[in-house]
């Protein structure tokens, strides 16, 4: 017989909804996840929660524990402050369908902007050869699981829906920096400049690199310090650069 914890849920959609409170079992070893599964099979069995891996590695789970964007598979009771509630609530940033379920597809609307690789003209596929530092740059970017935590934490997003339009969102760059490093990408041939598509089209002057979206990630991708902040100095030399200016002259005389 294990602990009794209580656990405060918000349970409702996108028009209305409140918290429920359940007292439940704990045992040694539990994640969250866990318990809520527990409440569903003893307590509320229309409770609604995604999860497919309980492994960390499908991005599904995500939503809130005790107000902090978290993967509910990947936190362990034992990490969370014994003997006070436990609060578990949906992503904020995203409309809610029901409980703990939000509708997360303005990510696969943001997804489906960021223009794709483009394949270096005359080189087949197989023939492709990066130095590996290359490499290890974008596997690090690779091992984003799609759980949307940095885009629910990034405050751009957060706080104000009516960026959402303009603003692509911490992972979203993350992937436009990906391309722009990408040193066989050809989309300067075919007349994109992604630095200049980060700016103008993904939003990249919203970020004010307050890390809170490295902070959340459950892969401890360095998205701001490897990606962001990369990319905004990119920006910057395209802009005011005298030689890239000089070019860029020189290119439209
Ligand atoms: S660093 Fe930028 S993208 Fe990340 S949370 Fe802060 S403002 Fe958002
Ligand atoms: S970058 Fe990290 S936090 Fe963001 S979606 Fe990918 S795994 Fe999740
Ligand atoms: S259930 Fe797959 S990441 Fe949590």
């Amino acid at each position: 017989m294990g602990n009794q914890e209580h656990f405060r849920v918000w349970r409702g959609d996108d028009e209305t909804g409140d918290f429920v409170d359940y007292d439940v079992e704990v045992n040694e070893g539990e994640v969250v996840l866990d318990i809520i599964h527990r409440i569903q099979a003893t307590q509320a069995p229309d409770l609604a929660v995604r999860w497919n891996c309980k492994a960390g590695k499908c991005g599904s789970c995500s939503a809130e524990i005790n107000g902090r964007p978290r993967l509910l598979c990947m936190t362990r009771m034992s990490t969370l402050p014994p003997g006070e509630p436990i609060v578990v609530t949906p992503m904020r940033t995203f409309p809610v369908i029901r409980d703990l379920v939000t509708d997360v597809s303005f990510n696969y609307e943001k997804a489906r902007e960021v223009r794709a690789f483009v394949p270096p003209e005359g080189v087949a596929p197989g023939d492709y050869r990066m130095q590996q530092v290359d490499v290890e740059r974008s596997q690090e970017f690779r091992k984003c699981i799609e759980c949307f935590l940095c885009q629910d934490t990034c405050h751009v997003l957060r706080d104000h829906e009516e960026n959402k339009p303009a603003f692509a969102g911490p992972r979203f760059l993350m992937r436009v920096a990906e391309l722009d490093m990408h040193p066989l990408d050809a989309a300067a041939e075919q007349g994109l400049n992604r630095k200049e598509a980060a700016q103008d089209e993904h939003g990249l002057g919203f970020c004010n690199i307050t890390k809170c979206c490295s902070e959340v990630c459950p892969e401890h991708i360095k998205i701001t310090d490897n990606a962001l902040i990369p990319l905004k100095e990119r920006v910057v030399d395209l802009k005011f650069d005298p030689l890239i200016r000089r070019k860029k002259r020189a290119r439209r005389a």
